[in-house]
């Protein structure tokens, strides 16, 4: 058990910087996901942590304890990793008691640990099975096994869970939550499925291009992102966003002149900088009663989700999305009046992205 201390990490592949200048602090028993798209550095972050890659420059802290020259080994931190890597020509059983008997546990002490490990994860009767008579989540529940039963300081997750299919998925990702909370041990967790932050992490780091765009709570980062690309990164679908322009007493896009009616706050603050970004969640449109103050507009494609239905409109020269209730029936050609909910509304500076507040 133990937090996790980035400090001015620095990290280069020759004269690549993937990492420029990243701080982070990772509270003991914390369960923090990194999320980014492809190629940001959460492998090579996370590769850094497990001591497989070495530091340019900065500090780590494991406890309290540099361990910049510390050897993967030397670190009593356990990683799994999206392939598994399990030793197919090894049981199960084998599979998780190996690194236990390289470093000379008493055979009592492994086989008790293995015990708990496999009814923590409930793999007991697939013991004595091959790695190739398993299916993916339960390979992927021995590969847990095997880092749990090194009771680590750390457990360093590398997209577990991308091999399996969605329903699997959903149900190892809960797994994982539980198992974090019956084993109070720090985790670090690297998706880039915004779903999976959202619903296992304690704070989610959002990545992009090695640089740390916000960390926070996953309703922080939902409510209040810090700035655009955390808020199109986080919410599926995506947030819309619109070019608007304050116009003497009122807000427009400036393509067509539709007024956008905003809430007083939203209003206020756009008034003082002219022109912004506006942001809205396809969840956070009202179906307004009366055309007169919503915005109309036309369905130009239908997706009936079942729980919601979602439909697409082009409004200016953005296209957008609004979840809507599917008693509505809408069909392709409807016009419809949507209003943005008043507290939903997000405004970003149109030079540089950050949240304006
Ligand atoms: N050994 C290496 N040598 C040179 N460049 C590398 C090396 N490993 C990774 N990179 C580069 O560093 C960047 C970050 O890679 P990393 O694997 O950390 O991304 P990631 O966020 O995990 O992406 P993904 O979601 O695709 O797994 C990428 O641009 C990658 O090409
Ligand atoms: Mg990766």
């Amino acid at each position: 058990m133990a937090s996790i201390s980035i400090r001015n990490l620095v990290k280069r592949y020759g004269n690549f910087t993937v990492i420029p200048d990243l701080n982070l602090e990772i509270a003991d028993h914390e369960f923090v996901v990194f999320v980014g798209p492809s190629g940001c550095g959460k492998s090579t972050l996370l590769r850094i942590i497990a001591g497989l890659e070495p530091i340019s420059s900065g500090d780590l802290y494991i406890g309290d304890k540099r361990v910049n020259g510390v050897q993967a080994a030397q670190r009593d931190i356990a990683m799994v990793f999206q392939d598994y890597a399990l030793y197919p020509h090894m049981k199960v059983y084998d599979n998780m008691s190996f690194a236990l008997e390289l470093r000379g546990v008493p055979k009592a002490e492994i086989d008790a640990r293995v015990k708990r490990a496999a009814a923590l994860l409930h793999i007991e009767s697939y013991l004595d099975r091959k790695p190739k008579e398993l299916s993916g989540g339960q390979r992927q529940r021995v590969a847990m096994g095997r880092a749990i039963v090194r009771n680590p300081k750390a457990f360093l997750f590398d997209e577990p869970l991308s091999n399996l299919d969605a329903k699997l998925r959903g149900q190892v990702r809960a797994e994982i939550k539980a198992l974090s909370q019956q084993l109070k041990t720090t985790m670090v967790f690297v998706t880039h499925d915004q779903i999976e932050a959202m619903t296992m992490a304690d704070r989610i780091v959002v990545l992009q291009s090695g640089t740390i765009q916000q960390y926070d709570t996953p309703e922080t980062v939902y409510e209040r992102p810090a700035n655009q690309f955390v808020a199109g990164f986080i919410g599926s679908p995506a947030m819309n966003f619109f070019q608007v322009e304050w116009h003497g007493d009122r807000s427009i896009l400036p393509q067509g002149g539709t007024v956008v009616p905003l809430d007083s706050e939203t209003a206020g603050r756009l008034r003082q900088v002219g022109n912004a970004v506006l942001g809205i969640r396809p969840e956070h449109f009202a179906v307004a009663a009366d055309a007169v103050d919503g915005i109309a507009i036309n369905v130009r494609l239908v997706e009936p989700l079942g729980s919601d239905t979602l439909i697409h409109f082009d409004l200016a020269d953005a296209s957008a999305i609004a979840r809507v209730d599917p008693a509505l029936r809408p069909k392709v050609g409807d016009r419809l009046s949507l209003r943005p909910q008043p507290g939903k509304m997000h405004l970003f500076d149109a030079s540089n992205g950050q949240v304006l507040r």
